[in-house]
């Protein structure tokens, strides 16, 4: 059997912006998702074209400019917010409407005050109204990770027949474990009559880290679109980080996925991202943190140094991410010196490269990593061994 595309639906720009500090303007809007689009995205969030005129233009300026991938605009499950999305896509070549509302008991009794029956109604109208703009209509029952799954099932079932093409199970409060995350994506494939009418999409919130995990878990299931953004930003601990999806997909081929994701620009994308957002990537982030390809203990750079494959599982050039670091602490040994002074136009036979050790483990320990500036100090001052005797 082929291998089922997944598709990457990318919110930088709306879950991501929403992120203390992280809003971005117009310009700054167009610039991310023109790369979004170079990156191989299918669709982009562009924005909640109703929460603010800024944001409407962002949507707008975006729909002119993209030219393959879907522009999608967030929406309240309210008319007006309808309607003003659909003006904000106008210029879309393939407009999306993401529309929705809460559907777990949290949100049905204490943000509405309302009833199961009601909010299905609401559910239902909100996409029908949506369909009179777009023929693509995105649904997401808000909290679907706390919400009962017979009841989930039944607006699942009801938004289709409404005309949904796409619906979105989003873990609002990041709260699920991977396996009931995938349960709630199975429960749904096996007991919605209608689901081969529509994709299931998983949106993955990171409180307990999981967020990955639970989108994984849910394309196992059987979703077939993942909601993510670059960085893993998004409210509050973050959103399902689109380069740790995308390489677990292209790492577990036996999974039977692909994305379209031109993997050798994960890299410079974060960094446009982290720069444009003023918001620095922690360096132990899987993929694109600084450290993710540095070795700095002695046994893995020795290990690494005869087989790259022994303690690295990616390839740094398939993600961008340039050349795997050999760092110099106190910690690592000698034939990470050797390899390091190499890099800089050293030789050393092994008898040198003893006592030049002896001396870098003096300097090691008295900071934190051992810099080129170091290493040239120590092979200047050094007498070899072979002249010596
Ligand atoms: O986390 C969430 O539930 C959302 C929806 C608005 C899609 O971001
Ligand atoms: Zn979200």
């Amino acid at each position: 059997m082929a291998d089922k595309k997944i598709h990457i639906f990318d919110t930088t720009l709306r879950d991501g912006e929403q992120v203390p500090g992280c809003k971005l303007n117009t310009t700054e809007k167009i610039e991310l998702a023109i790369k979004l689009e170079e990156l191989g995205v299918d669709i982009i969030e562009a924005g909640f074209p109703i929460s603010s005129p800024g944001d409407f233009h962002s949507v707008e300026e975006i729909s002119k400019i993209i030219k393959n991938a879907t522009v999608c605009g967030l929406t309240r499950a309210v008319k007006k917010d309808i309607e003003v999305a659909a003006d904000a896509l106008k210029y879309a070549k393939r407009p999306r409407i993401h529309t929705g509302i809460g559907t777990s008991d949290y949100h049905i009794k204490s943000k509405f005050n309302s009833t199961r029956e009601e909010i299905l109604e609401r559910a239902t109208q909100a996409v029908k109204w949506a369909k009179n703009f777009v023929d693509d209509v995105e649904f997401y029952a808000e909290d679907a990770g706390r919400t009962d799954n017979e009841y989930l099932a039944k607006v699942v079932e009801a938004v289709i027949a409404a005309g949904a093409t796409v619906v979105n199970i989003p873990d609002t409060t990041g709260y699920c474990l991977p396996y009931q995350y995938g349960e709630k994506i199975a429960y749904l494939v096996n007991h919605v009559k209608n689901i081969d009418k529509a994709i299931l999409s998983c949106h993955c919130h990171n409180d307990l880290g999981l967020a990955t995990a639970n989108s994984i878990a849910g394309v196992i299931a059987g979703a077939g679109q993942i909601e993510c953004t670059i960085n893993g930003l998004g409210e509050r601990a973050g959103n399902t980080s689109m380069e740790e999806c995308v390489m677990v997909i292209k790492q577990h081929k036996h999974l039977g996925f692909y994305t379209d994701i031109k993997t050798q620009l994960l890299n410079p994308m974060s960094r446009l991202v982290s720069e444009t957002m003023r918001m620095p990537v922690q360096p132990n982030k899987a993929i694109v943190g600084a450290n993710a390809f540095s070795h700095s203990s002695g046994i893995h750079q020795d290990g690494f140094l005869k087989d790259s494959l022994t303690y690295e599982i990616i390839n740094p050039e398939e993600v961008g991410a340039g050349e795997s670091k050999i760092v110099l602490t106190a910690r690592s040994g000698r034939s990470a010196l050797a390899h390091r002074f190499r890099k800089i136009g050293y030789e050393f036979t092994r008898n040198d490269v003893d006592v030049l050790y002896e001396r870098f483990l003096k300097v090691a320990d008295t900071k934190k990593e051992v810099m080129e500036e170091d290493l040239h100090e120590l092979a200047k001052s050094h007498k070899p061994i072979e002249e010596i005797a």
